[in-house]
């Protein structure tokens, strides 16, 4: 007799390897985007460290974003793949659309377009005064010395430079004074995307909020695409609209700030500390409040909690009073 065959529906697994890359609005060319991207130093010796495992990553156009994950991770190496500093062994890096190692040869202009304050930038200063240092690049790029001195101006405002410490010689300045010289360096050239690894480190609160409230001015005054390192997220949560997160070697993950704020859990996994406001909404949530579970900054959880206990909500009049409902909850 013959044996009936069973009929079987096959699924031919499909073996290629997901890879998440977070998305971008349809029709939106994203500023930077990396497919692919590894990354070893000292390859094929006893002393390989795979600093970059295939990172997947869409940087959004006139946004300010927020790179941020535990030492060692990659932030670094990943932030000098953008200008061209390094070249990933394989994968692509685009810039506005376009490999930026279509030409190898061209890879100097692409510096003047991606402008990169790296870790303790005050130790690259060499000129005889701050105007010679800040105007530094844009005398590279060949500009007028009308347009050098408009582009010098402007970015020594932006990070709060007065025009006093111009003629200055920038070794005579503090250690904040410096940082914030070499940043409008930068800045000056008025690159289309301006990433800066740990601009505020080792500084004190109040010139933590100095710099990033500059550079937040800057990119919103300027459209320019901003990128900032930092380890801390109470930094990202009060300055960046979208936020990266490293960890060993490869992106967790990438979005908005509410869409990662949200995966406590998984960023306190990885050794992150969640802001400070999300912590106490958990806790609020977890003790029956009904709150917005995408609190993130003191001024959110201040109107959060006006709300939940029917209070006016409290707005910081220009003169620092309370300009409406009478007063602080
Ligand atoms: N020049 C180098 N030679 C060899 N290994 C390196 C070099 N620079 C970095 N690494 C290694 O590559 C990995 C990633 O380093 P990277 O500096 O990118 O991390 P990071 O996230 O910027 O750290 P941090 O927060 O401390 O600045 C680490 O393991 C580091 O030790
Ligand atoms: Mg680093």
């Amino acid at each position: 007799m013959k044996k009936r065959r069973k009929n079987v529906t096959e699924t031919v697994a499909d073996t290629t390897p997901v890879t998440y890359m977070n998305p971008v609005p349809e029709g939106e060319i994203p500023m930077l985007r990396l497919t692919h991207v590894n990354y070893r130093y000292s390859a094929g010796t006893p002393f390989e460290v795979k600093a970059l495992d295939d990172i997947n990553l869409n940087i959004r156009r006139g946004r300010i974003t927020g790179l941020i994950g535990h030492t060692g991770c990659g932030k670094s190496t990943l932030v000098q793949l953008f200008n061209g500093l390094n070249r990933a062994e394989s994968g692509t890096v685009e810039l506005d659309g376009e490999d930026i190692w279509k030409e190898p040869k061209e890879i100097g202009k692409i510096r003047f377009r991606v402008g990169l304050v790296m870790q303790y930038p005050e130790y690259q200063l060499f000129e005889e005064t701050v105007r010679a240092d800040i105007g530094f690049g844009p005398k590279n790029m060949k500009l007028s010395p009308e347009e050098i001195e408009e582009r010098v101006n402007e970015a020594a405002a932006f990070v709060g430079l007065t025009p006093d410490l111009m003629d200055r010689s920038p070794f005579d300045l503090s250690g904040g004074q410096k940082r914030r010289v070499a940043i409008a360096g930068i800045m000056a050239m008025r690159p289309q995307v301006l990433v800066l690894d740990e601009p505020a480190a080792g500084l004190d609160p109040q010139g933590r909020h100095s710099i990033f409230s500059g550079i937040r001015d800057y990119g919103r005054r300027t459209g320019c695409t901003v990128i900032i390192v930092s380890h801390s997220m109470e930094d990202m949560a009060q300055y960046c609209d979208d936020v990266v997160v490293m960890a060993h070697s490869k992106v967790l993950m990438a979005g908005g700030r509410d869409s990662v704020f949200i995966r406590a859990d998984e960023l306190e996994g990885v050794g992150l500390d969640i802001p400070l406001v999300t912590k106490l909404t958990i806790l609020l949530r977890e003790g029956g409040m009904k709150i917005d579970p995408g609190l993130y900054t003191v001024d959110a959880m201040e109107d959060a909690l006006c709300e939940a206990f029917g209070l006016p909500l409290y707005c910081d009049s220009p003169d620092g009073g309370p300009e409406k409902g009478g007063g602080r909850a």
